[in-house]
């Protein structure tokens, strides 16, 4: 800051001293505020920008030192050669205030000391994944992945010597005990160890529920102690309706692009769970890059003040389009987990989740045909991939996202001709329903 001049007309330079940000206040007479409340100010601190009420986009390469000592601390920090990491922020490749304030907000959701956001759902995946395995090493995933991160570990991790052991969502604690027991024999042979449990719960797009706290067991009694993380894909059915860091997963994992984000309008993912579980993937993503951009950092601060509301609403509201798809004679079936028939499937849903969701499948009486006729006359909807946003999204698996799927895979995974995949949005419900059943009329 320069005031002005002295005496001599020199100016007078006053440094403008580096403020630290006020306390935050996380509960009031020992009451923890809620998430909700959080998402309004948690981790930003308007003193720091000029009172600006709302963060404002830090859109910067880099950051400048007070001085020659504090940028060699940070190096020091940085590098590993003082212990306890550096504070504050040096490139934008590693972190910014933007990406900063929206970590501690996204840890708040999944109760998770640390978090770390990525360019996208699957920058954070496989950025996760190139992190924690070495040649030699075993994967072990639950069945189906989303079909990107199936053909990452398949296809690309493989080139590197690591392989993978499966299995169905559904699993019982014995399967899973005969899984691990597999995953074990196999990096012994190969000269390395189990190096992560990767799951997806819901599977997209059976809906097929995994159960994190058997896995949790059957892992600890595998490998005892120093057992490999449990990472999990949240996507459908966080932050909201499941958190699986509380069932004994230790990594949660997000596309941030679906119902964080939330209006269809970014692309962007995470990871959050313990700070010694993100260390490593930040490590790596400092060398590597792919950190969210400022820009859409923001965006993503501005998402999460709806969040809450927005997929309580979008639950609501496929709470209601379900009850009247169900007993629609033009319907055969639906794969939603508000009905769901198998009572192992019902047991997990009743320890794991908080909600139903609003992504469901359902099963047009008829083939291919039928079920173009369905989203062709869709009016409200929009034929499109993708969920989680404010609208209401459809299409068809078997001939738009797992089309290369093998025929026989897709059997096996009971994609069908006839499945369409409805995400269903913030719209009025009685609208969405009048234009459900005029679409059906036409099937
Ligand atoms: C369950 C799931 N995980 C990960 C991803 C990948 O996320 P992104 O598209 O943000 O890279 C998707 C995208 O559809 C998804 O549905």
């Amino acid at each position: 800051m320069t005031d002005a001049p002295d005496a001599y007309g020199d100016p007078v330079i006053t440094p403008t001293p580096r403020r630290k940000p006020k306390p935050e206040i996380t509960t009031i007479g020992g009451r923890p505020l809620k998430p909700s409340t959080l998402m309004m100010g948690h981790g930003y601190d308007p003193a720091l920008s000029e009172g600006s009420l709302k963060a404002p986009i830090f859109l910067t390469s880099t950051f400048a030192f007070e001085n020659s000592a504090a940028g060699k601390r940070h190096f020091e920090g940085i590098t590993g050669k003082r212990p306890g990491g550096a504070e504050g922020l040096v490139y934008s490749r590693f972190n910014g205030p933007n990406q900063e304030i929206l970590e501690d907000r996204l840890s708040i959701w999944d109760g998770a000391e640390d978090a770390l956001s990525f360019s996208s759902g699957m920058t954070a995946i496989t950025v996760m994944l190139l992190a924690y395995c070495s040649a030699g090493d075993v994967i072990v995933h639950s069945g189906p992945l989303y079909a990107a991160t199936e053909g990452f570990v398949a296809k690309v991790l493989s080139k590197f010597g690591i392989t993978y052991v499966d299995f169905p969502a559904g699993a019982t604690r014995e399967a899973m005990d005969d899984v691990l027991a597999k995953a074990k024999a196999q990096a012994a042979e190969h000269g390395g160890k189990v190096a992560m449990i990767y799951l997806e719960s819901p599977a997209n797009p059976t809906n097929a529920l995994v159960d994190v706290e058997a896995m949790a067991a059957a892992r600890d009694a595998a490998f005892g102690e120093d057992g490999p993380p449990i990472a999990i894909d949240n996507t459908f059915l966080g932050p909201l309706w499941q958190r699986p860091l509380d069932q004994g997963a230790d990594i949660v994992v997000y596309s941030l692009t679906k119902y964080v984000g939330g209006h269809s309008d970014l692309v962007a993912g995470s990871i959050a769970g313990a700070k010694k579980w993100m260390d490593p993937v930040r490590a790596l993503r400092n060398t590597m890059g792919g950190i969210c951009d400022p820009n859409t950092a923001w965006m993503l601060l501005r998402s999460l003040e709806t969040v809450e509301l927005r997929m309580q609403r979008a639950g609501e509201n496929a709470a209601k389009v379900c009850a009247f798809l169900r007993d629609h004679p033009k319907v055969e079936g639906l794969g939603y987990l508000g009905f769901i028939s198998d009572p192992r499937q019902q047991d997990i849903y009743n320890r794991h989740c908080l909600g139903a969701g609003s992504t469901f499948s359902l099963f047009i009486k008829g083939g291919e045909a039928e079920a173009f006729r369905f989203l062709d006359n869709m009016t409200i909807a929009k034929l499109a991939v993708s969920l989680g946003g404010t609208e209401t999204l459809a299409s068809l698996p078997a001939a738009m996202t797992h089309l290369s799927v093998p025929d026989e895979r897709k059997a096996q995974l009971g994609i069908t001709d006839n499945l369409v995949r409805i995400s269903i949005g913030i719209e009025d419900p009685d609208d969405l329903i009048a234009d459900f059943e005029q679409a059906l009329a036409k099937v």
